[in-house]
This record gives C-alpha cells, sequence and structure tokens, in this order.
C-alpha cells in the first residue's frame, strides 16, 4: 500500500512565512495528523511507503518528514511539484515511486492540509474497495452548500461516473450536494494509466486528478464512493480562523475519548491535551490543564487546575496542583503544588510531596521525601525520607559548570540553608537553618554553618529610645 500526500500548496490566506503544513493543531503539524492517520492503517499491511508532494524549498517540511521517518521507522519519499498545475499534476510528481509499485497494490491520496482524517474511515474505504471490487474509491460528503467543490456524477447502479469541478459544471450538476472530499484510494495501475491521460483542458487550465475517474470508466473500470456524514474528517484548512475551528474539534474529540475511556474533565472546554497523551481510568483533569507531548498518566490522579505538563511520565493517586511540568518521571502517591516547576530529568518518587515555589532540574528524589517551600533544587540526589527546610538552594552553578548535591536518608535541612555543590550531605545529618554548607557533612552529624548568636542585655530598649529621641531632636520639637 501506498500514500500520497499532497502538500505543494503555500496556503497564502495563512499569511505566514511557514509552510501551510506545518502549522500546528495541538502542537503537531498538519502534517503529522495526515501521515499519522495513515500510518495506523499501514500497521497491519507491509512494505508501505508514504510519498509526500510538496513545493519547491521547504526544508521545514522535509526536516519534519525525516523526523517522522525515523521515529515511525516508515519510509517516506519526498516529490516536488515545482508549478501548481493542479491536483493530477501534482499526483503525477509523485509518478517514480508509483511505477515500481505492483499493479494490483492500491494508493491512498489524502491532503496534507486535512488534517482530521480518520484511520477508520480510510478502513473503511479499504474494506469497500475490496467488498465491491473496485478500482476506486472516491471519499465523499453531503453538504448543504455543495459550492467550490467538485460534484459527484453517478450512473444508474450508483457507481460513479465523473466528478465535475464547480467552475466546469452545468446548472443540474451544481444542485449535486454530493461532493469530493478530495480523497481517494485507487489501483495503483488504473492511477499510472488515467495520470498519463491527463490533460488540462478545462475551465482552470489545471491538470484536475478528478479526471481520472472518468478515464477510468472509459477504460470500463469501477469506481465507488465511500460517504462520510462528518464534515470535519474532509475540512481543509485555509486560513487560521479555520485552524482554531479545526483545533477546537480535535480537541473536542480528543477529550470524549478520554472521558469516554473513563477519565473525568471537569470543563472540556478549557482542557488541552495533546493527541499522543494517554491517561488511565478515575484520572480527574480539572479547568485550565494542558497536557502535551509524549505524556502517559496513569490511574487516579487528580491534575490542575491550571497546570501545564509536558514529556511527563506519571504514575498512579497523585495530585498535582497549579505546576508546571516538562521533562518529569512521578512515580504514585506524590503530591505536587499549587505553584511548583518540575523541569528536565526530575525523578519524583512514591510518597514525595513537592510545595509551592519549588523548582527542580536534574533531581531524583526518593520515597517520602519532602520539599515543601521555597526551593531550587539542581543536579541533586535525595535519598529517602529526606526533609529539605523551606528556602533550601542548592548552588549548583559556580558561572562555568555544574556541580552535583548529594542528600542521604533521613538528612533533615534547615530552612533557608545553601548547599554549595559539589557537597555531600550524609544520612540523618542535621544541617542548622541559615546555613551555608560547603563541605561534606558526615552521616549523624550536625552542621552549623552561619554567624554565632549573641543577645546582649537590655540593648533593644536602649536602641529603641535613642532612636525616638534622635527623631524628635530631627523634627525640632526639642
Ligand atoms: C479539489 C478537488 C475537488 C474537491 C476538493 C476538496 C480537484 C481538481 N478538485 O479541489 O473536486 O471537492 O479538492 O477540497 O482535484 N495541490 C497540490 N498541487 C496543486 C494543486 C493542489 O499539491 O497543483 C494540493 C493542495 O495543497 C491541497 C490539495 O492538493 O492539499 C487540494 O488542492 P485544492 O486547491 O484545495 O483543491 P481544489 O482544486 O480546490
Ligand atoms: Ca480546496
Amino acid at each position: 500500500m501506498l500514500g500520497i500526500i499532497l502538500a505543494a500548496g503555500m496556503g497564502t490566506r495563512m499569511k505566514s512565512e511557514k509552510p501551510k503544513v506545518m502549522h500546528k493543531l495541538l502542537n503537531h503539524p498538519l502534517l503529522e495528523w495526515v501521515i499519522d492517520s495513515f500510518k495506523d492503517l499501514m500497521k497491519e499491511e507491509q512494505c508501505d511507503k508514504i510519498a509526500v508532494v510538496i513545493g519547491e524549498k521547504m526544508p521545514e517540511v522535509e526536516d519534519f518528514l525525516q523526523e517522522w521517518g525515523t521515529r515511525n521507522d516508515k519510509i517516506v519519499e519526498t516529490f516536488y511539484q515545482k508549478e501548481r498545475l493542479g491536483t493530477g499534476h501534482a499526483v503525477k510528481c509523485a509518478l517514480p515511486l508509483l511505477e515500481k509499485e505492483d499493479a494490483d497494490e492500491s494508493v491512498f491520496i489524502l491532503c496534507g492540509d486535512v488534517p482530521l482524517i480518520k484511520t477508520e474511515t480510510l478502513k473503511r474505504m479499504e474494506k469497500e474497495f475490496l467488498k465491491e471490487k473496485a478500482d476506486g474509491v472516491v471519499l465523499t460528503v453531503n453538504m448543504d452548500d455543495p459550492s467550490g467543490y467538485g460534484r459527484i456524477i453517478k450512473k444508474a447502479d450508483g457507481m460513479i461516473s465523473e466528478i465535475v469541478e464547480h467552475k466546469d459544471a452545468d446548472a443540474a450538476q451544481l444542485k449535486i450536494k454530493e461532493i469530493n472530499s478530495g480523497m481517494y484510494m485507487i489501483k495503483s495501475k488504473e492511477l499510472v494509466e488515467s495520470l498519463n491521460e491527463l490533460n488540462n483542458d478545462n475551465a482552470q487550465n489545471e491538470y484536475y486528478l478528478t479526471d481520472i475517474v472518468s478515464l477510468m470508466n472509459n477504460r470500463g473500470k469501477k469506481v465507488i464512493s465511500v460517504v462520510t456524514d462528518d464534515h470535519y474528517e474532509v475540512s481543509g484548512i485555509n486560513n487560521r480562523v479555520q485552524l482554531s475551528q479545526i483545533e477546537r474539534e480535535a480537541r473536542r474529540r480528543i477529550n470524549e475519548r478520554l472521558m469516554m475511556n473513563g477519565v473525568t474533565i471537569t470543563d472540556p472546554d478549557n482542557t488541552y491535551i495533546d493527541p499522543a497523551c494517554s491517561i488511565g481510568r478515575d484520572s480527574i483533569i480539572e479547568p485550565m490543564t494542558v497536557i502535551r507531548g509524549r505524556t502517559v498518566i496513569g490511574i487516579n490522579n487528580i491534575i490542575g487546575p491550571m497546570t501545564q505538563i509536558e514529556d511527563c511520565m506519571i504514575g498512579n493517586d497523585n495530585v498535582i496542583e497549579r505546576s508546571h511540568l516538562s521533562g518529569t518521571e512521578i512515580k504514585d502517591n506524590v503530591k505536587v503544588g499549587p505553584f511548583a516547576r518540575l523541569r528536565e530529568n526530575t525523578i519524583l518518587n512514591s510518597g514525595v510531596k513537592i510545595g509551592d515555589f519549588v523548582e527542580t532540574k536534574k533531581t531524583v528524589i526518593g520515597e517520602r521525601s519532602k520539599a515543601q517551600h521555597l526551593s531550587y533544587l539542581g543536579d541533586t540526589v535525595i535519598g529517602e525520607d529526606v526533609n529539605v527546610g523551606a528556602g533550601t538552594i542548592t548552588c549548583n552553578y559556580d558561572g562555568f559548570n555544574k556541580h552535583k548535591t548529594f542528600i542521604d536518608d533521613k538528612a533533615f535541612i534547615g530552612s533557608n540553608s545553601s548547599l554549595v555543590a559539589p557537597v555531600k550531605i550524609g544520612k540523618d545529618v542535621i544541617i542548622g537553618a541559615g546555613s551555608v554548607i560547603v563541605k561534606d557533612v558526615e552521616d549523624d552529624d550536625l552542621s552549623i554553618a552561619r554567624g554565632r548568636q549573641v543577645n546582649f542585655e537590655h540593648r533593644g530598649k536602649e536602641l529603641k529610645n535613642r532612636l525616638k529621641k534622635e527623631r524628635l531632636k530631627g523634627e525640632g520639637e526639642i
């Protein structure tokens, strides 16, 4: 099976420096949505390929396709359509690949700017194709207002005889409400033969891909339609208003799927979850929460409100409130926030508590340890049952290099301490509040590293009286 994705349009109405298909829908390029829906079809078949037809000079698209191909272990070939001479011409640009295909191989043609096409629908096209022993399938939809689209002309037996573009249609054809979605599945041999016969003798002087239908009919081939009643699935994106409308719909679908699978989403209109995220049963997602990237969330968590999570692995029974997490792994029964910031390579083991205004980076925290207030923990390894007092800072950076801090099990770090790395704090150590620790502390020791306290009898009151007198003098009262 072969997938050809048309993406040569620059998308001028996007008013952008970026190729249209690289604009993002829930953080993934439009093109990724399309190839992902096709990829899921490929799983069951082998030796499949994807061809993407782009205009000249779209390095951003090419880089993305290369990355996607590597990530998904699939072959993606890029073809160039230097001049936009029509959809038929665009497919023709992929002929070198088509000609290598087996004659009976089937070819899907999709559009790079129609992101919500569902794998199920592509599968349905394939099923009908096989069942009806067809040579081609056109995905169609019935539109109340079909203007602008190609109309589906059918024969008495229900097969499609031709597709007539709006600009070429006569009055009777214009009344037809069944339109061409622009997505097809065609037998390779028939596609190649038809492409070679295309001409641009029409209202727009373009090589219409749609003409392959009448050409196949001329050869006695069978073209059927598969209808979808989901308009979004065939909706292309031409401007940023449509992008936002499709994004809202994409989001609604993802949230609905999660809810149907047992996730509570308190306010789905204000919850933003990427397609690649998975969330387990009985987890509750509170409003204004954004979950992105390849995030996996287990069961029975409470996430949000107002939480942003990106590329994180989160276990079960955690509470994460008003916080910002990226590249973090959290085991079970952990409490985070409000107002925590957990950055790349943070690992929180079970039972950990991270409170407000705590930032972590490259830090592993052992079971049941706590850092509940106002801390920075960077390049740090913390054991089990450690208490990191309010205001503790690991000074990991000397202006040139990063250094590590180790804090062993059951250590107690008094509030407002600075641990100047590299430094090791042993088991059961107590660090006095306000300490600046620059040397290692052995197991069981108490370390206090601050100015010794001195109390002067009655001097407080005396000082106050003196200061009061001086002020009155200044104001001219004595
Ligand atoms: C096409 C169909 C029309 C259908 C409509 C659905 C033709 C002749 N008509 O219309 O029947 O109802 O889609 O949206 O095919 N593209 C290229 N190179 C080109 C022209 C187009 O790569 O030279 C790509 C576009 O980037 C887009 C896709 O093909 O992804 C469809 O192009 P578009 O201009 O939107 O389609 P229409 O010709 O309007
Ligand atoms: Ca169009």
